[in-house]
């Protein structure tokens, strides 16, 4: 007897028409956005894989929340719906709208950081480093060493390196440190989780010291699935006690919405004491908008307030990361290199193995997502030394740990058998693997270059 297995626990009631284009248009395409995916028009590409944030599709259920949205500008309906709904997950009693999640930690992280020198992070996001420099502080990684080693098996990779972070600590001084961050699932170390354990334990290293904890919270709903399967005490937990349980004891976090919470736009701020929250009140009234609305409009806010709770249903993250197990699986019997074991929202594929001929500073993750388009209309992106830049000082190319091209999946968007064209499409590539080129940029920002530089492709 065959065992039924369900991958999508929903099917489909809207479309979206995808066009595909010949190897010829897309030749033409990409030439003539200079090699950048950025500068693709999304109506060039048939499988957008660029970011799984803002891009996942809404349910009939929360459709209907756009409807019924309350535009008060003061007090809504949807702004009370929103409350219940994240006090209900995330157990924090104060939790603020922001429009998304660079916005909670440009209102959050000046407060945490008023002061101190450095925040540690397992590992901070982009944005998140930017907003820790841009407050005046140095972020600083701390991500266990497994993290580096993209073939070796590791259930929590995302975790932070405790022991590093002690010492870290009474090195730089603890007054110096104003806040420790967790960020779940550990996105740029390629969607890794974080365990229960580590979350505790890191948490009690910086309350010891005196330092605030903060989760960045983007994919946690992804993280406390892992912890499911991975993590023998939670086996039987709901998704919703195991959230309880990584949020126990933190005094604050950000969360982009655009993930997690299934929605196109939106953030959050949670606070556990009421003096922080004050002050994350007044800062989002300067720069979001009153408190009830948070630089959001009612309708978008009902939407999030249902998708919070359709992104913890275990039905659904059975087939989300079910999702990338698939395309994973489809990778091993290829012998397609990328970091193992899948991550939550990506799979990240190791450019450094897979084209060994092409150093860093010709950009390895760069050209593996120029070929996927060229291939079959696939937009990835680069997360290696493209995206990394020059250094500051010296104006030199910087050499990433990683040169990974990201596959990053929107939520339930794409059935299986995009994910065989994806899988299809790299099989090809990796046929012809020593033929592909390199990349040079002719001309590039000062900073965050990747988005508008310009590239050619090198002899
Ligand atoms: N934190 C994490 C872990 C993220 O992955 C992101 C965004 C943010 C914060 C910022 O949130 O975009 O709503 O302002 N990550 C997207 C990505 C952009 O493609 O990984 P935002």
């Amino acid at each position: 007897m065959k065992q039924i297995y369900y991958p999508e626990p929903f099917r489909i009631k809207s479309v979206e028409p995808l066009k595909i284009l010949s190897r010829k248009e897309r030749e033409e395409k990409i030439a003539a956005a200079n090699y950048n995916v950025f500068s693709l028009a999304a109506r060039d590409v048939y499988i957008d894989l660029l970011t799984d944030s803002g891009t996942g599709a809404m349910s009939s259920d929360q459709w209907a929340g756009v409807m019924v949205g309350d535009e008060s500008y003061a007090g809504a309906e949807s702004y009370y719906a929103l409350q219940k709904s994240a006090q209900d997950i995330f157990s924090l009693p104060y939790i603020q709208l922001v429009h998304q999640g660079r916005a909670a930690e440009k209102v959050l992280l000046p407060i945490l950081l008023e002061g101190k020198k450095y925040a540690i992070a397992n590992m901070h996001f982009d944005t998140t480093r930017a907003h820790v420099e841009l407050a005046g502080a140095r972020a600083i990684d701390c991500v266990v060493k497994e993290a580096l080693d993209t073939a070796s098996y590791c259930d929590f990779k995302g975790n932070m390196d405790c022991e590093r972070l002690e010492s870290l600590i009474k090195e730089l001084g603890a007054e110096n440190v104003g806040v420790v961050i967790m960020t779940i699932t550990n996105n740029s170390a390629g969607g890794q989780p974080v365990s229960v354990e580590n979350i505790r334990q890191t948490r009690d290293i910086a309350h010891k010291h005196g330092i605030k904890f903060m989760i960045d919270a983007a994919r946690c709903a992804e993280n406390a699935y892992f912890i499911k399967q991975r993590e023998e005490s939670y086996k039987n937990s709901s998704i919703k006690e195991i959230l309880h349980a990584c949020f126990e004891g933190v005094d604050c976090f950000t969360m982009s919405a655009k993930k997690d919470a299934i929605v196109n736009m939106g953030g959050l701020i949670g606070c556990r004491d009421k003096a922080l929250f004050e002050a994350v009140k007044q800062r989002t009234i300067s720069f979001e908008g009153f408190v009830t609305y948070g630089g959001m409009s009612g309708r978008d806010i009902e939407a999030l307030a249902r998708g919070l709770q359709e992104g913890i249903d275990e039905n659904y993250l059975r087939y989300r990361i079910g999702q990338m197990e698939y395309l994973a699986a489809r990778l091993d019997e290829a012998e397609i290199p990328y970091q193992r074991p899948v991550g939550g929202h990506a799979v990240f594929v190791d450019a450094k193995k897979l084209l060994p001929h092409i150093p860093y500073y010709r950009f390895p993750a760069q050209a593996l997502a120029i070929e996927l388009y060229l291939e079959a209309g696939i937009r990835a992106c680069d997360i290696g030394s493209f995206l990394l830049g020059n250094d500051p000082d010296t104006g030199k190319q910087l050499e990433s740990d990683f040169e990974f091209t990201r596959l990053a999946i929107p939520r339930r968007v794409y059935t299986q058998s995009h994910l065989d064209v994806i899988a299809d499409a790299l099989i090809n590539i990796k046929e012809r693997a020593g033929a592909i080129k390199g990349y040079e940029i002719v001309e590039e920002p000062p900073i965050l270059r990747h988005f508008t530089a310009k590239l050619r492709p090198v002899e």
